[in-house]
């Protein structure tokens, strides 16, 4: 270690030891502080150990089915994660397991270094920064674009509030930013009902966006879309690649060619395979499963 690493290490302590002594310990991650030398800011996320999420030995089963057995995974700060798998895999169960919906009967599950997500209940994760898209778009289909974007930032607050809520300056250039990034800045007055289904997904996720999520879950994002709707897709996750993390779940494999780079498959609760999408095609245990199935 160079003589400057050590400055730092201790400038790092010091500022640790005075940050510790100053807060409450009701922090964020519930109440368990920080190792030594490392620095966690209430309501930030810890990604100094190059992890905005990691997944440790984690099991869950279903009548005694293991749905997953032993899981461990992690994901680095922007990146775009990919995840593919037969059916059954497990894949939206582990994107539950990490949204607090469903509980794990052993292991461990951190977002970042210091927030235990197993402490945590489902609302409070996604106000962590953990965003999640379902298959099915729920978008309000009564209301406009912009409506429903702006509700997005109303989740989670009184009636009486709500009712008062008023986009200020910096949440209006964010909606319209994000309504650029979704491709729908000229479908901005349009009911969301009228929309395609494409264009609905695109606004749900428009919707996570306006929360700024750390990290955004994504489960079978274009299945239903078509052909041009899944290219635009992929554009738009490269555009949010390195902004936000994100775990792409998806079955279309020329969806996962155009955006990722590390493809992870999930075969029984597990991880089979890990690399780019022609190294885990050319795995002969991923072959298997894929043709055994
Ligand atoms: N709440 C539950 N109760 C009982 N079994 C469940 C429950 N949730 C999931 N399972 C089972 O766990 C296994 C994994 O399911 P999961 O939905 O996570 O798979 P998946 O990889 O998302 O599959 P697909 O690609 O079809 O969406 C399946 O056998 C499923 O039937
Ligand atoms: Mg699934």
């Amino acid at each position: 270690m160079t003589p400057d690493l050590f400055e730092e290490g201790a400038r790092r302590v010091q500022q640790h030891a005075a940050l510790e002594a100053a807060r409450p310990h009701n922090t964020e991650s519930g109440g368990r502080s920080a190792s030594e030398g490392r620095i966690a800011t209430p309501g930030e996320v810890d990604v100094t150990h190059g992890r905005i999420l990691y997944l440790q030995d984690v099991s869950v089963s279903f009548d005694g089915f293991k749905a997953i057995n032993k899981l461990s995974l992690d994901i680095a700060p922007g990146e775009l994660r990919c995840i593919i798998g037969p059916n059954g895999a497990g894949k939206t169960t582990m994107m539950d397991i990490i949204t607090g919906k469903t509980r794990p009967d052993e292991g461990t599950v951190f977002f970042g270094s210091t927030i235990d997500l197993l402490r945590h209940k489902e609302a409070e994760i996604a106000q962590l920064g953990i965003g999640r898209k379902f298959q099915k778009p729920t978008v309000f289909e009564q209301l406009t674009v912009f409506e429903n974007l702006e509700l997005a930032l109303k989740t989670n607050k009184g009636v009486k509030s709500s009712m008062f809520f008023k986009l200020d300056s910096r949440q209006s250039d964010r909606l319209a930013e994000i309504l650029v990034t979704i491709h729908l800045a000229s479908s901005v007055g349009r009911l969301a009902g009228n929309l395609s289904h494409g264009q609905k997904q695109w606004l749900e996720i428009g919707m996570l966006l306006m929360q700024d999520p750390k990290l955004l879950l994504l489960d079978e994002p274009v299945a239903g879309m078509t052909d041009e709707e899944t290219a635009r897709t992929a554009e738009l996750f490269l555009t949010l690649k390195g902004k936000h993390s994100l775990m792409v779940v998806e079955h279309d494999m020329s969806f996962i060619r155009t955006i990722s780079e590390i493809v992870t498959v999930l075969c029984d609760g597990s991880v089979l395979a890990q690399g780019t999408l022609d190294q885990v095609q050319a795995d002969e245990r991923v072959i298997e499963v894929y043709l055994g199935r």
